[in-house]
């Protein structure tokens, strides 16, 4: 990994922030900074081949119509589903699991058993479901969480032993970083009888994605946590799933035959595609994903995982500093913590007046904030731009805020 070829793709990092420092961006949790090849790539789309996709018989359209057939496929590839079909274009995670839900339990289909979520959820794969087991009139649970903040897997056992419909998980924390077992996740809901819903939001940009070796039911992510352009996303599910699937929403470019009687609906994946696509958005994600193949996700997992280490170690040299969770899985490179004596908001502020950019707050996990006992928390999380320097750089200013605040 060259870092300052990489960063010197990104243009944001050439200029010096308003209080006239250079920005350490580190909230890639929240979202990745992009790099020149997707904003070119969008540009060029409106410039010289912007057109309805699946609709116009003329040039641009036939252009745009077969580009986006590619990109399903190359998308299918990246995270290993079988079919290009399997691929369903979103404007992100949170539009995609809502969709889910409504489509899964407000249909008329009914559904038996109790929905489970773990306790690490983002609140984008908890209310969804919760809201939709009420819906249904079926029991909502919490799969309880060990204390060092994974999974625990003999509660989750002990969960599965009543009639269950879905299981909804995160791959990776967007708070701990702490990564969950899929395979097994995946195997014991199966065993259940339950479909599996895994939210790749914090896994898609720092380690490989492999649909049919995790053996989920259903897999989503937001291209702009990828290096990608916000407002697109994709939902993976099963051929056989989702072709028995509702539609996830109704209008345009879905319809097979519309009747005052009733509808029928086109093949996978048009069934759950309705109305225009974010086709700016979808030419953004493919080279998005192709500045991560370039890169190489196994160079970006050993990069990170060698920064995720020193972040820890540095952090757990400051006194008063305390890490939230740790776990000997899978992670990806997010560290929450929390500074006795300095709240998380002035934290952040100080670090914003020094060009450093970090997170403080619930992160969208109040659940797993009240696990912890706090309501709220400092986050660092990492990219591949990220380095060594900036988190010296940080962690030195980070004491210099406890000075100050103390
Ligand atoms: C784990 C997790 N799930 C879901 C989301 C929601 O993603 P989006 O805002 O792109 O819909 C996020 C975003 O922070 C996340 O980290």
């Amino acid at each position: 990994m060259n870092l300052e070829s990489i960063k010197s793709q990104f243009p944001i990092f050439q200029q010096k922030t308003p209080v006239g420092k250079e920005l350490v961006y580190l909230d890639n949790a929240s979202t990745t900074q992009k790099p020149d090849c997707v904003i070119d790539a969008i540009a060029d789309f409106y410039k010289f081949s912007n057109a309805n996709a699946g609709r116009g018989v003329y040039w641009p359209a036939t252009e745009v119509t077969g580009r986006v057939v590619d990109i399903r496929q190359r998308l299918a590839k990246f995270i290993g589903a079988a079919r290009p079909e399997e691929v369903v274009f979103t404007h992100g995670v949170t539009d995609a699991l809502n969709k889910l839900a409504l489509a899964i339990f407000g249909g008329s289909q009914k559904r038996e058993g109790q929905v489970l979520v773990s306790g690490m959820e983002h609140h984008s794969n908890f209310v969804p479901w919760q809201m939709a087991a009420r819906h249904g009139s079926l029991p909502f649970k919490v799969i309880p969480l060990t204390d060092s903040g994974a999974i625990d897997m003999e509660a989750y056992a002990q969960l599965l032993k009543e009639p269950t419909s879905l299981v909804a998980v995160s791959a990776a924390s967007n708070v701990t970083g702490i990564g969950n077992d899929i395979s097994r996740l995946s195997q014991m809901a199966h065993n259940s009888g339950a479909l599996l819903v895994v939210d790749a939001s914090q896994a898609v940009a720092h380690q490989p994605i492999d649909v049919r070796q995790w053996d989920c039911d259903f897999m989503v992510f937001s291209g702009h946590k990828a290096y990608g352009p916000t407002g697109i996303g994709v939902l993976y599910g099963t051929y056989e799933v989702l072709v028995e699937l509702n539609p996830l929403a109704y209008g345009g470019g879905m319809v097979q035959e519309v009747n005052e009687s009733d509808t029928t609906f086109r093949m996978l994946p048009h069934r759950h595609e309705a109305g225009t696509l974010n086709l700016a958005g979808i030419v953004g994600l493919e080279a998005a994903i192709a500045f991560i193949e370039k890169q190489g996700i196994a160079n970006i997992q050993a990069h990170e995982n060698a920064l995720y280490e020193l972040l820890r170690k540095k952090l757990n040299e400051v006194s008063g500093v305390a890490i939230l969770g740790r776990s000997s899985s899978l992670q990806c490179p997010v560290v929450s913590f929390t500074v006795e004596g300095v709240h998380p908001h002035d934290m952040a502020t100080y670090l914003a007046t020094e060009g450093i950019s970090i997170r403080a707050g619930h992160h969208c996990a109040q659940p797993l904030m009240k696990h912890f006992g706090i309501t709220a928390c400092s986050r660092i999380s990492l990219a591949c731009y990220s380095s060594g320097q900036e988190i010296e750089q940080t962690v030195d200013q980070l004491k210099e805020a406890i000075a100050f605040f103390r």
